[in-house]
């Protein structure tokens, strides 16, 4: 595909829905018509892209969403996509829509997708950071992220207050499967008692001993367990503690799916306006593969390639000061 020949370009969402991926859907769209391309969405990410689910943009119909959490180009996860043979059909969609290149919003999974279509059809495709977990290379936060944590630590608030009113040791479990950002941005905003994550793997009677030798005795505790801590989740990790360590008053919070709903906080919107229009520059720039990104502030391009096989992980002095603000 000769790059200077694109005229009509597509955008998607993928994977879980992110408060922002709006806001970013309708930068791509503002920006496209501003440079004079086409623009259409697809419906459910690559499941509507085998389909056929194609929908023309205006920048009418992309007025009054920059405030909305979830996707208005919906979302799905498909194993389909996943075949060489289910990408051949999507691609066969994209030709009938006369699609020159696309704009793939989601996290790691939307970018492997759009990496194997790019180099088995030869399309020009941009990703954008979309996902609450903000566990993606190349970038040092992902729309979604921001709105997340503020929802978490809204929570947690709730939370002590209860916990404090009647001395109960709770652990309230967030999100990230495979990574601890929401895990240990919740634990230092809300100024919990410790964060159990796969980045800080610690044993019951690790925590347990913890809390019980500091010379200041906290009647409360609040402990934030992310959803893939490796020793367990929230629910397993109160039971060892209700079994082991009587006198506590134990109970379990799982946020859940609260976090992914919700309107974007004002970072997740001008973080997605601003990777929106980068992503559709990027592509009138030549670049291919890559995912747009924001490192110290500046606009980053990441190969796809980079984006899905190097890891990302919260920095060991960000784990260390929470623990030694906790004392
Ligand atoms: O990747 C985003 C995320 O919200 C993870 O934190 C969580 O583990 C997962 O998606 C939940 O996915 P689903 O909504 O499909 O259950």
């Amino acid at each position: 595909m000769n790059l200077n020949n694109i005229k009509k370009i597509a955008v998607f969402t993928s994977g879980g829905d992110a408060p922002g991926m709006n806001a970013a859907t309708r930068a791509v769209v503002r920006t496209s018509i501003y440079r004079g391309l086409e623009v259409c969405g697809i419906l459910r990410g690559y499941e509507g892209m085998i389909n056929g689910d194609f929908i023309s943009l205006t920048k009418d119909k992309v007025g009054n969403i920059i405030h909305r959490g979830g996707t208005v180009l919906k979302t799905a996860r498909s194993d389909e996509f996943r075949t060489p043979e289910g990408r051949a059909k999507a691609f066969a969609q994209l030709q009938k829509h006369g699609i020159d290149a696309c704009i793939a919003i989601g996290g790691n999974g939307t970018y492997t997708g759009a990496k194997y279509l790019s180099e088995e059809h030869d399309i020009p495709m941009i990703g954008i950071p979309g996902t609450i977990d903000n566990d993606i290379y190349g970038t040092d936060y992902t729309i979604g992220f921001d709105t997340a944590i503020n929802t978490a630590i809204e929570a947690v608030d709730r939370i002590r207050d209860t916990a404090d009113s009647h001395n109960r040791l709770f652990f309230i479990e967030v999100m990230g499967r495979h990574s601890g950002y929401i895990a240990l941005h919740t634990g230092i905003g809300s100024g919990a008692g410790n964060v159990l994550m796969p980045e800080n793997q610690i044993t019951v009677k690790e925590l347990m001993d913890g809390l019980e030798s500091r010379d200041r005795k906290k009647l409360f505790n609040l402990i934030i367990v992310a959803e893939g801590n490796p020793n367990g989740d929230a629910a397993e990790i109160a039971a060892q503690v209700k079994k082991d360590y009587k006198d506590y008053d134990v109970k379990v919070t799982v946020i859940g799916h609260l976090q992914r709903g919700g309107s974007p906080t004002c970072h997740d919107r001008v973080l997605a306006s601003r990777l929106g229009y980068e992503a559709v520059e990027a592509l009138l720039k030549g670049q291919n593969r890559v995912a747009v990104g924001v490192v110290n502030d500046k606009i980053n391009y990441c190969p796809f390639e980079d984006a899905i096989t190097k890891s990302k992980k919260p920095g060991s002095e960000m784990i260390e000061m929470a623990k030694i603000l906790a004392m």
